[in-house]
């Protein structure tokens, strides 16, 4: 019998990760994946509760920056595909600690790397973001752009992206790098504007909007950044970079608006508060060379925003005790520091 194909997933108890981990079983009838996570703050094994019995998914607690547990998965499952989904995500939490930043987001893609190039990999799919481009006031950002990031989470994931660029042109890993604007969708860790704004309302709580509200975010609903990537994985070509726009370019503020008219929720909930440090004013990317390849994005902004916000009003179990703070009391009782890898 020939071995199912094997994903090595990392970050997968995260927002983009689980969704990501959710498309495969759904697309594909045979499927194995290993999901590598550190269950930081934004790691949520519930994300997954659905899979726990599944034995074609098998969940390690771990660090991506631990060659150990990283050559153990690869020596035990011998992964077809590995796509690098760890990363400390958050810009403001960035500001405030970039170490953390630095540590995963750079020196774990090394190690990533280091253990695909020993042991051998299909593909080494390493999720990157619009955000190494830096801010643009017009026009859009192509996969030829020079990199100009800014603040210490962009830089740290440039540095990652460039790390697993070398590996291909040095030791001919077949790496490929995509580029995805901002994604919205179930699961997002509600500290980022969409997922936080929506369970404030809920809440009926201030939505702090930072500065004069007209910075603009290209959205991305997760499901077709899914399907993009999965299709990149497909069909990309190996030491090529593919940006994945969402086509929805929005000021913070319309989003805002959006929100409280869906949830009926009054204007009087917005706060003007001080400016995000450097915060790039416009993110743009210009995705013409991943549709020449055929991609084309299935959800349209609108559909997709309502399902969203519809998605966090009937998950309030979901989010509620994130923001209490029981979640992580209950997972750190759940998964104990050990490594689950025998
Ligand atoms: P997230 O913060 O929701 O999830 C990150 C996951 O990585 C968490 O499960 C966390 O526990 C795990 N993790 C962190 N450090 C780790 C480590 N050292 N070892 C193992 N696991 C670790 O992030 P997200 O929004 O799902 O983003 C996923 C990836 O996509 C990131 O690489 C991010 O840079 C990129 N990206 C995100 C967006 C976006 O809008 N959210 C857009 C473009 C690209
Ligand atoms: O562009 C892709 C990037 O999008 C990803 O690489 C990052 O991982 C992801 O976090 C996201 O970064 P942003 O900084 O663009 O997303 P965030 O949701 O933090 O902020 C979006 C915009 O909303 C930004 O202009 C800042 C603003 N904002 C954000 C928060 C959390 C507010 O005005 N108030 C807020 O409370």
């Amino acid at each position: 019998m020939s071995k199912k194909k094997t994903y090595f997933i990392t970050g997968g108890a995260g927002f983009i990760g689980s969704n990501y981990i959710h498309y495969l079983f759904e697309k594909y009838d045979v499927v194995k994946v290993i999901n590598l996570d550190k269950l930081t703050y934004a790691g949520n094994p519930a994300n997954l509760d659905d899979l726990k019995n599944n034995p074609d998914y098998i969940f390690v607690k771990g660090d991506i920056c631990d060659a150990e547990v990283v050559g153990k998965i690869f020596q035990k499952y011998n992964p077809d595909f590995l796509v690098n989904f760890a990363a400390e995500s958050h810009v403001d939490r960035s500001i405030g600690n970039p170490e953390d930043f630095i540590r995963t987001d750079m020196y774990g893609v090394y190690v990533l790397l280091e253990a695909s190039k020993k042991f051998g990999i299909k593909r080494f799919i390493q999720i990157s973001t619009d955000e190494v481009y830096g801010s643009i006031d017009k026009g859009s950002f192509t996969e030829e752009s020079p990199l100009m990031p800014s603040n210490p989470y962009s830089a740290s994931k440039s540095g990652g992206d460039r790390l697993a660029y070398s590996y291909f042109a040095t030791y001919g890993l077949p790496v490929i790098i995509t580029r995805a604007s901002n994604n919205y969708g179930p699961y997002q860790y509600p500290e980022k504007l969409i997922s936080l704004f929506v369970t404030n309302a809920l809440e009926d709580k201030q939505l702090p909007l930072y500065g004069d509200g007209k910075n603009i975010r290209d959205w991305l609903y997760v499901k077709d950044h899914c399907e993009g990537i999965e299709f990149v994985l497909q069909n990309g070509k190996i030491g090529e970079v593919y940006n994945i726009a969402g086509g929805s370019e929005k000021e913070n503020i319309e989003i805002t608006g959006l929100i409280l008219e869906l949830l009926g929720k009054p204007e009087s909930l917005i706060r003007y508060v001080d400016d995000r440090i450097g915060h790039d004013r416009r993110y743009s990317l210009d995705s013409t060379k991943l549709h020449k390849l055929g991609w084309q994005q299935e959800h349209p902004f609108e559909k997709a925003m309502q399902e969203t916000v519809q998605w966090y009003v009937e998950h309030q179990d979901w989010w509620k005790p994130l923001k209490s703070g029981e979640y992580l009391e209950f997972y750190k009782k759940q998964y104990p520091e050990e490594m689950p890898l025998t």
